[in-house]
């Protein structure tokens, strides 16, 4: 499996729970490397573009305010297949779809707080860590 780095976000609802160390735990465990992370505040133009190809979508202006609503942790991680291997061990989108032993199973609180963010394609996961990160701040 090729190495591979994708973009991922501790979300609001994880940071308010003081979480972010368990799901750092998580990461690690299934073989992901953090090389680059940031605790930030989100504003509304970042996070209005950021989710911009769901502008369309009847959650959109939800979805914004709840990534504004505390602090998040912004996230390069790095390893073989990182974007599936993040995915996974994420679970799905839905707390209540998401498989056992899954990061949104066992601590997400709905679809919207949902805990973490993970890239969802290489191509998307360029995008994503460009936005938010310079590349002198990722350290491999
Ligand atoms: S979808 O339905 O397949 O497009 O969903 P997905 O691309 O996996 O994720 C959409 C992101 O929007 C957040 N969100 C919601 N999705 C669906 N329905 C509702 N009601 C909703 N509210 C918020 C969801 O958590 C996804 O966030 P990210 O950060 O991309 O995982």
């Amino acid at each position: 499996m090729a190495l591979e780095r994708t973009f991922s976000i501790i979300k609001p609802d994880a940071t308010r729970r003081n979480l972010t160390g368990q799901v750092n735990a998580r990461l690690e465990a299934a073989g992901l490397r953090i090389v680059a992370q940031k605790r930030v505040l989100l504003s509304d133009r970042e996070a209005k573009e950021f989710y911009a190809v769901h502008a369309e979508r009847p959650f959109y202006n939800d979805l914004v305010s709840f990534m504004t609503s505390g602090p998040v942790v912004l996230q390069v991680l790095e390893g073989d297949g990182a974007i599936a291997k993040n995915r996974e061990t994420m679970g799905a989108t839905n707390p209540a779809d998401a498989a056992d032993g899954t990061i949104r199973k066992d601590f997400a609180e709905s679809i919207e707080a949902n805990s973490v963010h993970g890239s969802d394609s290489p191509e998307n996961a360029a995008i994503e860590i460009a936005y938010f990160f310079a590349g002198s701040e990722i350290t491999g």
